[in-house]
């Protein structure tokens, strides 16, 4: 995002610094101002801190949590008590990292351990300002409630608040991180942030980072010229000379070669890249939105994902709710996928019954949407009538419901009850799907309701040996 957007974004944000440091509460001044935020409101101790507190509504609070007459998680929990929507970012040093950690887990947004750089300090403060100023336009937000939003269907809260995200965020020029499990529509976010911004009209290239081979990443990232490597006959552009002017989506980012991160790192930095074997560089303008279904904390954290690419990219995260947490939405989806495979089909179904229905809204989903779309599709092309019942629905959706209520005779004592580790499940469900499909990737992961290279990595994890399938 450039300064100016961040200038009449924050510019009216009020801004509450719990602090005794004088040294930080000056870094926190210089950085606010270049953000746009003008004079902060600053309390060095808790009861200077309460006392201000009434003065609010505030947008953002920065506290530190050890303060000379108490705790700045006393301040923190009084503050959100009183304004709920307040973003706050708790500061901690070591060894305070355990309230910092209540902290985070009583309704704080981030925190940052000192001692911290100044790099890590203005992206907080951004995203923080970011959620707080989005959070303020969610309260004033009175349009009409919308079933749908670019590929999307939907309209419970969880996912209005998605749209509204994206609407604003499209303004900006910032990275975008999207996160969310196996089919829950990352990459249709990542569209829809596309074709909301004025790139729309340039192009949108997607690259999965699992599924190219890493001796071949480089170039598909960034290209190479005829002779480059063995096998280079031509001269090729990579997918951010392809996005140039438009948006480039990374997705499972997270399985990206630590070698090629670095160089990413470059072109993101410098805006400029080199095609592999040539000497001259070029200047692209490409919008970045990554996805991820891992913790990329966690890979930082070992080692697996470079610190500094995760902080350039992690600008603004977008996180999409699973499709269990979307309650009615399961319906809307539901319906929308019957009538379009019913129609392509030359079928009359057209609805579900009751009891078909609860069912629905039980199943946990975990391949989210695109086991949704997989199942109605399956149910679609094996039945007929006019309405799905339960004995249409596969037993792998039924389940919960066959073993309570449906079938009595399935009760047996608690003791008798063996229950399975949920890996083992995973292990067993894959197994089972890559046997009836001849080991095809491709129809066991549809089947299974998850991405092909999702499949691959979870086979790699596992050590699948597929002589045993
Ligand atoms: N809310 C929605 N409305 C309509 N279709 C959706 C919705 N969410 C996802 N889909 C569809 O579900 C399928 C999976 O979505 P998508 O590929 O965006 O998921 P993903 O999160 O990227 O999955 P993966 O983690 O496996 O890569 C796609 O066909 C997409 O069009
Ligand atoms: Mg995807």
């Amino acid at each position: 995002m450039n300064m100016l957007s961040n200038f009449s974004l924050f510019s009216t944000a009020r801004v509450l610094v719990v602090e005794d440091a004088l040294t930080l509460v000056t870094q926190y001044r210089i950085h606010l101002q270049t953000l746009g935020v003008a004079s902060p409101v600053v309390a060095s101790d808790v009861a200077e801190a309460l006392t201000q507190l009434d003065l609010g509504p505030w947008d953002l609070a920065l506290i530190d949590i050890g303060l000379p007459d108490g705790s700045g998680f006393e301040v923190m929990q009084r503050l959100l008590a009183r304004w709920p929507e307040c973003a706050v970012v708790v500061i901690s040093g070591l060894e305070s990292m355990d309230l910092a950690v209540q902290a985070a887990h009583a309704g704080a947004l981030d925190f940052l351990q000192k001692p911290f750089q100044p790099e890590r300090l203005i992206i907080t403060l951004r995203n923080a300002l970011q959620t707080a100023s989005m959070s303020r336009q969610l309260k004033g937000w009175t349009t009409q409630k919308s079933d749908r939003f670019y590929g999307f269907i939907g309209r419970s809260e969880v996912m209005q608040s998605i749209y509204l995200t994206i609407q604003t965020i499209a303004k900006s020029h910032a990275p975008v991180f999207v996160y969310g499990e196996s089919g829950a529509g990352k990459e249709l976010a990542a569209d829809a942030i596309h074709q909301t911004s004025e790139r729309a009209q340039r192009p949108f290239v997607p690259v999965n980072c699992a599924s190219i081979p890493l001796d071949l990443i480089e170039s598909e990232l960034f290209g190479h010229v005829r002779g480059a490597f063995t096998g280079a006959h031509a001269d090729r552009d990579g997918a951010f000379v392809l996005a140039d002017g438009g948006t480039l989506f990374l997705d499972e980012i997270a399985e990206l070669d630590i070698q090629v991160q670095a160089k990413l790192l470059r072109v993101l930095q410098t805006g400029e890249l080199r095609r592999l074997g040539d000497s001259r560089t070029k200047i692209v303008n490409v919008r970045v939105v990554c996805a991820s279904h891992r913790d990329l904390h966690a890979c930082v954290r070992n080692g697996t994902f470079r610190e500094d690419l995760f902080y350039r990219l992690h600008v603004i995260p977008l996180t999409l709710p699973p499709l269990r947490e979307r309650g009615q939405d399961i319906l809307l989806l539901a319906h929308h996928f019957l009538k379009l495979y019913a129609k392509q089909e030359g079928k009359q179904l057209e609805g579900f019954t009751p009891e078909a229905q609860s069912v629905l809204l039980r199943h946990p989903w975990p391949g989210n949407v695109r086991e949704l779309i997989n199942t109605v599709r399956a149910v679609v092309a094996l039945n007929s009538g006019d309405l799905v019942d339960l004995a249409m629905l596969p037993s792998r959706v039924k389940n919960e419901i066959d073993w309570a209520t449906a079938n009595p005779a399935n009760k047996v004592s608690e003791n008798d009850i063996r229950i399975t580790p949920l890996a083992e499940l995973e292990r067993l469900e894959i197994s089972r799907a890559l046997n009836y499909f001849n080991k095809n990737i491709l129809n066991a992961s549809q089947a299974l309701g998850i991405h092909p290279s999702t499949l691959h990595r979870k086979l790699k994890s596992m050590n699948f040996d597929s002589n045993r399938i």
